[in-house]
């Protein structure tokens, strides 16, 4: 059986019934999905959601079921692969990029997503359960649905993730950043061949291919390969319906929307709830026409918790940043971008732990990380006695190991991301924190220890049992009163 979404549910289910949720209950998806996943976070909760009786954003009851946050924690992206959570970044990228396969073709009649396949009026996209999560959006939005296109000379995929408004039964609009190879294709069409994009939208993925769409590959590369290392087996692809034999869609989806993108035409997108939990203004984007929809029975769906994501986008970037910074500074032992700043893909903060053997190696780790991604705005440095996965730590290690008029840098004026509410067009500027002692062998004073010995020896459940240790109230969460 090949790995798909499915396949991943019910591994999952199996071994951590504790991080699954089924509701029964009618969720709609106005608004209600939006505060159900608002009141989780506020709880640091993020399990596996499986809504069985969604209500659509026009009041009727879905056909399909809604999964969540299968891609929701790192822990969760840990298990997909086969890692752990510490070293899920390094994982992600030695089987996404050392470790490719090249996809097999196999034929329409073995492939679940062509069990239905639907054409003219059955083209419907308001039958599926595309959500509203937040105030102010005008219509429902396809979030977690990779768009594949193809580089119109190599012939090469391409697969990434961009929201889809869906404005009709047949039309969705998208927002392309600039440097996004989708958004490149698109500029070729248009633009040097007066052409219509062909594109697929694809719905209900395995997380691991999921994690290879977001995977930055050369320009132009193969995703589909990337989502074969991921997977250890080769992904699985069939010839689409209406796009010609040669643009070849994944065959273990849920659903595939088929269709066009228009050249030199647009439509207001927007406005839309950012992953910085701002609402972003209209812009004018380009729009696809969906002209086929194939599908299983029954398909699934996936919405994306927007915003409140704890580790997707983030973590996606995580492996990037550190492999520049490592070549630049060796001495960098770890990077973590933290995934809750700045919404849900780690724009806020990055953390870097060094074992720092002269002067100089901190700072350059800064300007290293802070120009490795326009989206990595700030840089804490930490020595190697710090967990950089605890910012409790970190912010310590700022409050006792850095001057602000010394240890302090500002870059302005550098590219950052154009969802960042607090800049003016793409320009904007970063700072890093150099939060380590001096190099050795200048002295600077010890933090407080423990004898070795007895730190092994000493079980804290000996003295507080595990079962009153878990009742036992999280300190640092604000408790809500009545007054
Ligand atoms: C949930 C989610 C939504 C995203 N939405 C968009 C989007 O609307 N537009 C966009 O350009 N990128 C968006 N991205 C980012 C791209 O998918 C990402 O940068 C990807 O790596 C692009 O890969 P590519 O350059 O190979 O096409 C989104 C990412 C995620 C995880």
């Amino acid at each position: 059986m090949a790995k798909d979404l499915r396949h991943f549910l019910e591994q999952y289910e199996q071994d951590h019934p504790e991080d699954v949720v089924t509701i029964e209950k009618p969720v709609s998806l106005k608004h209600e999905i939006g505060i159900l996943i608002d009141q989780l976070d506020r709880e640091r909760k993020f399990p596996l959601l499986r809504i069985k009786n969604p209500i659509l954003c026009n009041g009727k009851p879905s056909e399909f079921e809604v999964i969540m946050n299968e891609i929701g924690s790192r822990g969760k992206l840990a298990y997909a692969m086969g890692s752990n959570w510490e070293k899920v970044s390094q994982d992600w990228r030695r089987l996404a990029l050392e470790n490719k396969q090249k996809p097999v073709v196999i034929s329409r009649e073995d492939a679940p997503v062509k069990e239905q396949i639907l054409k003219g009026d059955d083209v419907d996209m308001l039958r599926y359960p595309a959500y509203q999560p937040y105030l102010m959006l005008a219509h429902p939005y396809i979030s977690l649905a990779p768009m594949i296109t193809y580089h119109p000379e190599a012939g090469i995929d391409n697969m990434g993730i961009h929201r889809g408004e869906i404005q009709s039964k047949n039309r969705i609009a998208f927002l392309f950043s600039p440097d996004n190879h989708n958004s490149m294709n698109f500029h070729k069409y248009e633009q040097e061949l007066n052409q219509n994009m062909k594109c697929a939208i694809v719905a209900g993925l395995h997380p691991n291919v999921l994690m290879a769409s977001q995977t930055k590959m050369g320009y132009p590369e193969s995703h589909f390969e990337a989502c074969g290392g991921l997977l250890g087996e080769p992904l699985r692809l069939v010839p689409s319906e209406t796009l010609g034999d040669n643009f070849m869609v994944p065959a273990d989806a849920e659903i595939v929307f088929e269709g066009e993108i228009k050249a030199m035409k647009r439509t207001a997108e927007g406005p839309y709830s950012e992953y910085t939990r701002h609402i972003g203004a209209q812009r004018w984007c380009p729009y696809m026409e969906v002209s086929c929809i194939t599908q299983r029975k029954d398909p699934l769906w996936s919405n994306y918790a927007i915003g409140r994501n704890h580790a997707f986008q983030g973590l996606a970037r995580e492996f990037r940043v550190y492999d520049i910074v490592k070549r630049v500074v060796p001495q960098v032992t770890r990077v973590y971008l933290l995934p809750h700043a700045g919404g849900d893909d780690g724009l806020g903060f990055c953390f870097i732990q060094i074992k720092k053997t002269a002067e100089g190696q901190a700072r350059t780790a800064i300007h290293s990380a802070l120009t490795s991604n326009y989206s990595v705005k700030h840089v804490i440095v930490v020595d190697e006695d710090v967990d950089i996965y605890d910012e409790r730590q970190v912010f310590w290690a700022v409050a006792t190991r850095a001057q602000p008029d010394k240890d302090w840098i500002i870059q302005t004026d550098v590219m950052s991301s154009i969802v960042d509410p607090s800049i003016e067009n793409h320009w904007g500027s970063k700072a890093g924190i150099d939060a380590t002692r001096p190099a050795p062998p200048e002295p600077f004073l010890i933090p407080t220890m423990f004898p070795e010995e007895d730190m092994k020896r000493f079980k804290l459940n000996d003295y507080v049992p595990k079962d009153l240790l878990q009742k036992i109230p999280d300190a640092f969460r604000k408790v809500e009163t009545d007054e």
